[in-house]
């Protein structure tokens, strides 16, 4: 009986968490949180019980407890980070992978989870224009993704150079070289690490203003190393948003027989919007490309794809294989192939929703909206005397400092000034970061609801809070005012 009653207050939960979630995306919500980490230590650490509890009432607990701490990024005035917007239609699909509760480990165990993987990975490759018979990992964000990828790379080139690294690992290889621009996502340092790779494993190759990987230094570079090699560039600078030069950096690895990744963690979409694609043209080339599903496919999270040229590769780096784990001639590929988990949520089903809800043209509208949302930040910005646009503004990211005439407060010291004060209206949520030895203020144009009139509405508030902000110590807010 007790049993039941607790089953009850399960299905319960559920249908209280449905109505909550409808009123959890009304634009009057909060978009910082209001609890600090030991006010939120202290609304969550409400002891270990030793009965279970309803699920209902836990579940009000749980409400209660994280709300003062979610942040807004869901909203369409969050322009921190490169983070999408979780689609209601993509939390849809998650809710019933949750409630389904397959296990996407091998086909046996989830039939559809898998078929809707495959099917999906065919629509990616479509929809990113990337050579149709490469194959998908679904992952959860573009480090693993790279993680998956960089791995494949790794057993092949050491492949090609004669070592067995499924027989001997790292150890007796033959040094290997990887090649990457000192403006690199820091999540592709980590996959190295992960993979045995440490900074003696690397050149650091250096970038230009915009963190555009510099090809003549790549190409001496691949000159000076001989053996195994690596490569790795970027679509879409996590600060500036450029892309790397791909028609030469691909030239480069073909000549050198290296293995070429492309960290597109974002800017990869730019090759589903047709006025855009030139901006990643030649990244087709690449033997591997690492890809977010909840960046501008605006999934829930978490979602990313490992894309690999060479399906064998892929699947060398990434098998689990045992007689339990049955396989019949008839099934459908398993996910485990080319991931690292065994159990495992199954992604699929809401990259296949979010692909059918947006479509080629919802996809291409939304990535399109929000560069045209980025330039028009810039443009407003650069016409403003005091602010300075450091990046070319091609994608969705604009990077900012601000100058006082006097010189007696800092460019940094008022650009973290402009960031607390936009933030301190509540009406936006911005972040800065380190760009070239110079502190900037950051927007990300990513969330699905960003338009134009919000685009306007930040281009305002930056306008006003730069006339409001005193530039020079002494001088009052009203002084800067007239
Ligand atoms: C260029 C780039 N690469 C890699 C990543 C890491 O992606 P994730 O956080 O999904 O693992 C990001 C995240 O913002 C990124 O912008």
């Amino acid at each position: 009986m007790k049993e039941d009653k607790r089953n009850d207050s399960a299905a319960r939960a559920l249908e209280r968490a449905a109505t909550y979630g409808r009123r959890f995306r009304r634009p009057d919500r909060p978009l910082h949180p209001s609890a600090d980490a030991a006010e939120l230590r202290q609304l969550f650490d409400v002891g270990l019980p030793d009965a279970g509890r309803g699920a209902v009432e836990v579940l009000d607990d749980l409400i209660a407890a994280a709300e003062p701490g979610l942040v807004g990024n869901t909203d369409p005035r969050f322009f921190a980070w490169v983070m999408g917007s979780s689609h209601p239609a993509g939390v849809a699909a998650d809710w019933l992978t949750s409630i389904w509760g397959q296990n996407a480990g091998i086909f046996q165990t989830a039939p559809a989870a898998a078929i809707a993987e495959e099917v999906t990975a065919k629509w990616l490759l479509d929809l990113l224009d990337l050579p149709r018979a490469s194959s998908v990992g679904f992952t959860t964000g573009a480090t693993m993704a790279a993680f998956i990828c960089l791995a494949a790379a790794r057993g092949e080139v050491l492949r090609r150079a004669g070592h067995d690294f499924d027989a001997n690992g790292l150890q007796g290889a033959p040094d290997l070289n990887v090649l990457i621009s000192e403006d690199a996502h820091v999540s592709n340092f980590a996959a190295l690490r992960y993979l045995g790779f440490g900074a003696r494993n690397m050149t650091r190759l250096p970038a230009d203003g915009q963190g555009v990987l510099d090809v003549p230094a790549l190409g001496a570079a691949l000159t000076a190393n001989q053996g195994p090699r690596i490569i790795i560039c970027q679509a879409g600078q996590i600060n500036t948003g450029a892309f790397d030069r791909f028609e030469a950096i691909a030239d480069l690895a073909a000549a050198h027989s290296a293995w070429l990744h492309v960290d597109g963690a974002f800017g990869l979409w730019a090759r589903a919007v047709p006025e855009l694609k030139a901006l990643a043209s030649g990244a087709e080339r690449a033997d591997s490309w690492a890809v977010d599903g909840h960046k501008w496919l605006q999934m829930p999270y978490d979602s990313g794809f490992a894309i690999v040229r060479d399906a064998n590769a892929h699947r060398r780096a990434m098998d689990i294989s045992a007689s339990y784990l049955t396989e019949s001639p008839g099934d459908g590929r398993n996910p485990t192939h080319y991931n690292p988990e065994l159990s495992r949520r199954a992604r699929g089903f809401a990259a296949w929703m979010m692909i059918q809800v947006l479509g080629r043209r919802g996809v291409a509208e939304i990535v399109r909206r929000h560069c045209a949302c980025a330039a028009l930040i810039a443009d407003r910005c650069r016409a403003v005397e005091g602010i300075e646009v450091l990046n070319e503004v091609r994608l969705n990211q604009v990077v900012l400092a601000f100058h006082g005439n006097k010189g007696d407060i800092g460019p940094d010291t008022l650009t973290q000034r402009m960031a607390d004060a936009l933030n301190a209206t509540g009406r936006f949520f911005l972040r800065t970061a380190q760009w070239k030895g110079r502190h900037v203020l950051r927007i990300s144009v990513i969330a699905n609801g960003t338009d134009r009139a919000i685009a306007e509405d930040l281009a305002e508030a930056i306008e006003t809070s730069w006339r409001r902000l005193p530039k020079s110590e002494g001088r009052s807010q009203k002084a800067e005012e007239v």
